[in-house]
């Protein structure tokens, strides 16, 4: 990551770049089984009704956004309360300079504050550098579900994997 990067809370006047910068990692296919566009009310409502379960961060470097993370809780269910799903894209110009793998050290260490104890994340098998993102940051491969959802029409496996950021409260 550039020294002049910075990671700080995404606003809603980040709604258009965080949308642009999606859509893009939608097209090329092996990111996420979300469809796009996100046009920017799309996204400023999704980030004005997320709360503080559901952080969203912004990678600024100079005047522009570079990147965007998230977490989600991973399930509904009050006993999984713990456990928050992570994401991160990052512009296309701007991969492979290690901002990735910032963001995510980022969010793990932000995951805490937000009241959780593991990060999961979903990635595709054919994602290498999402998995290799993942594997970098100390992330364990949980298992493979097969034809999970699809993309495009097509059925496709998803890759789990997991970290705890703390240690489980007894
Ligand atoms: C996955 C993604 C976030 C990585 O971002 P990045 O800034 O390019 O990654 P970094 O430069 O920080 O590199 C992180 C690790 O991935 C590896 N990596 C990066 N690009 C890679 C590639 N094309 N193939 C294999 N490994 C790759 C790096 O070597 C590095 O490994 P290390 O930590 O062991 O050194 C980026 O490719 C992206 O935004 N993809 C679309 C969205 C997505 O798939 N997100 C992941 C699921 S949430």
């Amino acid at each position: 990551m550039n020294p002049g990067t910075r990671i700080r809370p995404a606003v809603a006047a980040d709604a258009r770049r965080i949308g642009e910068i999606y859509d893009e990692g939608i097209g090329e296919g092996d990111s996420t089984f979300a469809t796009g566009p996100h046009p920017p009310h799309e996204r400023e409502t999704w980030l004005a009704t997320r709360g503080d379960r559901a952080p969203v961060f912004c990678a600024q470097g100079g005047d522009r956004v570079l990147g965007w993370s998230a977490l989600a809780p991973f399930s509904r269910r009050p006993w999984f309360d713990g456990v928050a799903e992570y994401t991160v894209y990052i512009a296309r110009d701007a991969r492979g300079t290690g901002l990735g793998r910032a963001m995510l050290a980022h969010l793990i260490g932000a995951a805490p504050g937000h009241g959780y104890w593991k990060l999961v994340g979903m990635i595709l098998p054919e994602n290498a550098p999402g998995l290799a993102l993942a594997a970098g940051a100390g992330f364990r491969v949980v298992g493979t579900y097969h034809d999970h959802g699809r993309i495009a029409g097509r059925w496709r496996d998803v890759t789990v994997v997991e970290r705890h950021v703390e240690a489980p409260p007894r």
